[in-house]
């Protein structure tokens, strides 16, 4: 019963570029997944040809994003969230395992990306995915007392493009 159900459940999943009408939806998601979100302007400085907004729908409506930037060769993930009543059901690591694929195949060698130190389930994802720590930035973000550090991981994509 639950094997098919999860069977169902994927066929519903869609990744797509996002467009500026989607915007609205990503607010939303965004506001309730940060204590510090990104404002609109942020957002609508995502739609150039260096970066990818890729949004996932479950059953057509909006379930999360992520924001992309490719500098020289190094896929920059920016930010990643799904919208609170979407979590753990794997649309995180499919959002992410379809960015990483799609990075590849634009020729890009690594995905790199900072994380709170105190963001132990982004961490896991991360981790599970194959990404490794390659250092930390100290004070990197605002947090309620005062600045916290982020972790930097990489993940070697060069080659699975093919
Ligand atoms: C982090 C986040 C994107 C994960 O999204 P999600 O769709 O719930 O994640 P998934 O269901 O794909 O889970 C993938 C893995 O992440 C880890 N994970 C996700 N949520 C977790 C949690 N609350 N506690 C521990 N591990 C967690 C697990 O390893 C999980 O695998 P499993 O379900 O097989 O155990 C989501 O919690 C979120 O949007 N958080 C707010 C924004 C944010 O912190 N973004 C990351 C910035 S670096």
């Amino acid at each position: 019963m639950s094997v098919s159900y999860r069977a169902v459940e994927s066929l519903d999943r869609e990744v797509r570029l996002l467009r500026d009408q989607d915007l609205p939806d990503v607010l939303e998601i965004e506001r309730t997944g940060y204590s510090f979100p990104w404002t609109e302007s942020v957002f609508r400085d995502c739609f150039r040809p260096d970066y990818r907004f890729w949004g996932v729908f479950v059953v057509g409506e909006l379930a999360g994003y992520a924001v992309v930037a490719y500098m020289a060769d190094d896929a920059h993930l920016l930010n990643i969230c799904i919208s609170g009543r979407n979590r753990r059901s794997g649309l995180a690591r499919h959002l992410l395992r379809h960015l990483v694929r799609e990075a590849a195949t634009d020729g890009m060698v690594q995905v790199l990306l900072e994380v709170r130190v105190s963001n132990q389930a982004a961490a896991e994802l991360y981790l599970t995915e194959g990404f490794a720590d390659i250092g930390r930035r100290p004070g990197y973000y605002p947090s309620s007392s005062g600045r916290e550090d982020a972790r930097v991981l990489s993940l070697k994509v060069s080659g699975t493009g093919d």
